[in-house]
């Protein structure tokens, strides 16, 4: 298999197993698609930098006229050494310390607040001095599972729709400006009518807040894992969506920018986790495919029950037989069971597909294993952004008091 014409054993072998590969035309072919489905919008993309937050993916997205959306200061002052200008990150954190949210201030981000409270003090601190919106709980339940779920009602996400009172009076109160409407409901929502529900309910109180500038529909566009998986339908969204903006700006003569901030649909396909066989485990019950990662690198399928295709790239033409593809951790880590690959043989290169986002974002050290390298394919050439941890990294900080 190849990326940009350089074959992913090649960029193995040169960087070892087990290995993050990101091609960076896929992203930028992402983000063209996002562009070209939202062409009758004044469309801002911002970037959600958690699916995999490494300042050479910040970088590129960034030149390609893409912000991010930041959930922690420290993924902001991250995207701000990529090169993302304050005003280009929009900041949503969630449950954070107030300090936090003081930090995205002087940092010039445009501030979402996620409860009344943070509203309040938000007002008594600011005032009408600094602009910020609010992130809504619009009771829709929506995404692929429940863990990834974010809009309903009994999701700790935003403030509820029910209390948009409550946020008046405080607005009123503080004579803050607020010029954002902020919704995300979850992850990999396939139906349309959820993006609609959300402009209902956005165009529905808009006329209230006349110093919006924007309206923020999240991430949560969902892409293919398995072959025959439904997608997002993105062209119908941005076309509905258009509608619903013009619709508005006529009637009311005012302009609202759109934003969205995708992490998924962007980064998702660009990423795959190359690891290397290192035991083919014949049982009673079953073959297993030992591999030289584990839950501590992708741990989607363990705790998202999600798929990710599973490849030998050192035997596409071997017989096909059916492994359950495990890791070396010490919990039970499945990649994924039932697998049909071409005949695995010890040494040989699995691929695991659509690691782009949420792989190594979420990776850990867990077993004292390191963390892989990351590499981007850009341009025909296969670069590092981050090197394998090693040893020193995981005892970085520690002490050892006992003596
Ligand atoms: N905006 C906000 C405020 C978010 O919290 C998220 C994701 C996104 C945008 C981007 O959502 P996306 O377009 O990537 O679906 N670790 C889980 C997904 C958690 C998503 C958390 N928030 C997974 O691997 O499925």
């Amino acid at each position: 298999m190849k990326i940009q014409g350089l074959d992913i054993a090649d960029i193995s072998n040169e960087f070892g197993t087990p290995l993050y590969i990101y091609d960076a035309d896929k992203i930028v072919s992402q983000v063209a698609n996002l562009k070209k489905a939202f062409e009758g919008t004044d469309l801002k993309i911002k970037y959600a930098c958690k699916a995999l937050t490494n300042i050479s993916i910040i970088r590129l997205l960034q030149k390609n006229g893409v912000g991010v959306d930041a959930v922690s200061i420290n993924e902001a002052r991250t995207a701000m050494l990529a090169g993302v200008r304050g005003e280009d990150i929009n900041f949503t954190p969630s449950s954070a310390d107030f300090s936090e949210i003081q930090e995205g201030v002087e940092l010039k981000l445009s501030v979402n607040l996620d409860s009344l409270p943070a509203l309040e003090k938000f007002g008594k601190e600011y005032g009408a001095g600094y602009p910020c919106g609010v992130r809504l709980n619009p009771h829709i339940m929506a995404g692929g599972n429940i863990k990834i779920s974010t809009g309903h009602v009994n999701s700790k996400f935003g403030i509820s729709i029910q209390q948009l009172p409550q946020i008046k009076d405080i607005i009123k109160k503080y004579n803050i400006t607020l010029q954002g409407l902020h919704i995300h409901t979850g992850s990999e929502i396939v139906e349309t009518d959820v993006f609609m529900q959300m402009a209902e309910i956005f165009f529905g109180i808009a006329k209230d807040f006349p110093a919006l500038k924007f309206i923020d529909f999240g991430g949560g566009f969902k892409v293919a894992y398995k072959k025959e998986d439904k997608t997002t339908d993105m062209p119908a969204i941005g076309s509905r969506l258009a509608e619903k903006f013009s619709a508005f700006e006529k009637e009311t003569g005012r302009h609202l920018q759109l934003w969205i901030e995708p992490g998924k649909y962007i980064v998702s396909e660009s990423g795959y986790l190359v690891a290397k066989t290192t035991v083919v485990k014949e049982t009673p019950a079953l073959t297993f495919v030992g591999v030289n990662s584990g839950l501590n690198h992708l741990i989607r399928p363990m705790m998202y029950n999600s798929y990710h295709e599973i490849v030998n790239v050192s035997n596409p033409t071997g017989p096909l037989k059916t492994y359950t593809v495990v890791g070396n951790i010490c919990e039970t880590d499945t990649f994924g069971s039932d697998r049909e690959l071409n005949e695995v043989r010890e040494g040989d290169l699995l691929i695991f597909k659509n690691a782009g986002a949420y792989g190594y974002s979420m990776a850990s050290n867990y077993n004292s294993r390191q963390r892989p390298a990351e590499v981007l394919v850009i341009n025909g050439k296969a670069k590092l952004i981050r090197d394998r941890d090693k040893l020193e990294d995981l005892l970085r900080g520690q002490y050892d008091v006992i003596n």
